[in-house]
């Protein structure tokens, strides 16, 4: 196992507050056993998500205080969009606040009610935003991505054979472009491998149905193809990442990762009538095309984080403390999804905690005791946050995993923290006989696991 050493110097530090076991016992029943209602200074360690919790670097704040705060064309646009255009290689770049921002606007343009969207495996985000507009969002990953013990290098991949009889099915009419996750955040963090990207490509080329990707952990995705893929170990990921868009035709991006800021997103397209689609769209519901919904100052710290995170130092330290965290519990028997992916470690909570159903939630279930027993925050991708009733017969249908994410934030935790969560882990292991299962007392419409309320089944 490899300690993974920070390529990085601390500067700046914020403090932690040391909660008991006691105090987050009485909060997380008083917020409904939701972790996203706690108060983030009752965390020790925060898992919940690596989006727009890095931590900038100094060039970044550099870039901060060189903000040119014009309402049109400020200079920090032309400098995002530059970068864009060099690692990402597309025509028209548009930036939003962030990139459900760019899925609302994608999908606004693209989609007609009845139409279907096949992705390796939706977001949440990605997934309500096709809904809420009418389509039907497909999840069409290789059987490999579902068995969290299939050690596959790339358990992100397109099920192509699947892909290909949808299209045959429904046709290039009812199918308005193909998306691809990188990595693929719902199955585990997993990688899609090149191979796989140019055969879903030349699928969609040959049906004249765009192929655009859902970017947000493109570095990460590119930076595991180098080390996994055969014929990339001497390429850059740089020219990883520029074989690879080349293959399709744009991208909806959540700086929030790989862009390593706290806000900023952007749709890049190469099509003329889409981009001005989506720039009329943008100046009504966003912002003016040469800020989105940020500051200029925000352009900047995006165009630099870009830059930066294609740094291999960085990204093998990155994906090395996540494999880091996840060796140690597999050392110590508890079940994860493997191989590790890119940006999390995913707990395998059917496997955890075999005495809890999944109408009872069990991620969430280990979520709670995650928090209540160590101050460790993380995020269930499970029953809570994919379960869906059929429209036709009113009969739940559940997710095939049911995983819990400890999701590492880009250069903040120390590989020591690490250690810190792995010995927790083991700790709540040892007691899981004594965590209970739980029901919902109130949830909203859409994206229910972000605000509903629940109660522990005695
Ligand atoms: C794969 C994927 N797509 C889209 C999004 C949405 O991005 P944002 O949170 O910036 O709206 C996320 C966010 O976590 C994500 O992981």
């Amino acid at each position: 196992m490899e300690f993974p050493a920070e390529p990085f110097k601390i500067k700046v530090v914020e403090p932690l507050h040391m909660s008991t076991r006691e105090e987050r016992a009485r909060l997380i029943q008083e917020v409904g056993y939701n972790v996203f209602n706690l108060p983030s200074e009752s965390i020790l360690i925060d898992l919940l998500t690596d989006s727009g919790t890095s931590a900038m670097s100094d060039n970044q704040w550099a870039g901060i205080s060189m903000g040119d705060e014009s309402y049109a064309g400020s200079r920090n646009y032309y400098n995002f969009e530059r970068t864009v255009r060099d690692i990402f290689g597309f025509q028209h770049i548009i930036p939003t606040h962030q990139g459900r921002m760019a899925e609302n606007l994608l999908f606004s343009i693209v989609l007609k009610p009845g139409q279907v969207i096949p992705n390796n495996t939706h977001f949440d985000t990605t997934r309500a935003n096709i809904e809420h507009k009418g389509g039907k969002a497909l999840d069409l990953i290789i059987d490999e991505g579902l068995d969290p013990n299939s050690e596959h290098p790339f358990k992100g991949n397109m099920h192509l054979e699947r892909l290909k009889d949808l299209i045959l099915e429904r046709g290039k009419e009812q199918i308005p472009l193909v998306m691809i996750t990188i990595t693929n955040n719902s199955a585990g963090g997993q990688p899609v491998s090149m191979d796989n990207i140019r055969e879903t490509s030349q699928l969609c080329h040959e049906h004249g149905i765009p192929l655009l990707f859902d970017a947000c952990r493109f570095a990460e995705n590119c930076f595991l193809i180098k080390e996994r893929e055969e014929g990339y170990s001497d390429k850059s990921v740089k020219e990883i990442a520029a074989e690879l868009f080349s293959l399709g035709q744009g991208c909806t991006m959540s700086a929030k990762k790989d862009g390593l800021v706290n806000i900023g997103g952007f749709l890049a397209l190469d099509s003329d009538l889409w981009t001005q689609q989506a720039t009329n769209l943008l100046i009504l519901i966003e912002g003016f095309p040469t800020y989105g919904g940020l500051a200029g100052r925000d352009l900047e710290a995006m165009s630099r984080g870009l830059q930066e995170v294609l740094n291999e130092d960085y990204l093998r330290f990155r994906i090395n403390q996540i494999r880091y965290l996840g060796e140690q519990l597999i050392s110590e028997g508890i079940p994860i999804v493997k191989p590790v992916g890119g940006h999390a470690v995913y707990l395998n909570a059917k496997e955890f905690l075999p005495h809890i159903p999944q109408e009872q939630f069990p991620g969430q279930a280990l979520t709670v005791a995650l928090y209540r027993e160590a101050g460790i925050r993380a995020v269930e991708i499970g029953s809570l946050m994919f379960a869906h009733e059929d429209e036709e017969t009113g009969e739940t249908h559940y997710p095939e995993l049911e995983l819990v994410r400890l999701a590492v934030p880009r250069r903040v935790y120390t590989s020591m923290h690490m250690n810190y969560v792995a010995k927790s882990i083991v700790g709540v292991y040892r007691n899981r006989d004594q965590i209970k299962g739980l029901r919902i007392v109130e949830e909203p419409p859409f994206l229910r696991h972000f605000s509903a309320r629940l109660e522990e089944v005695p």
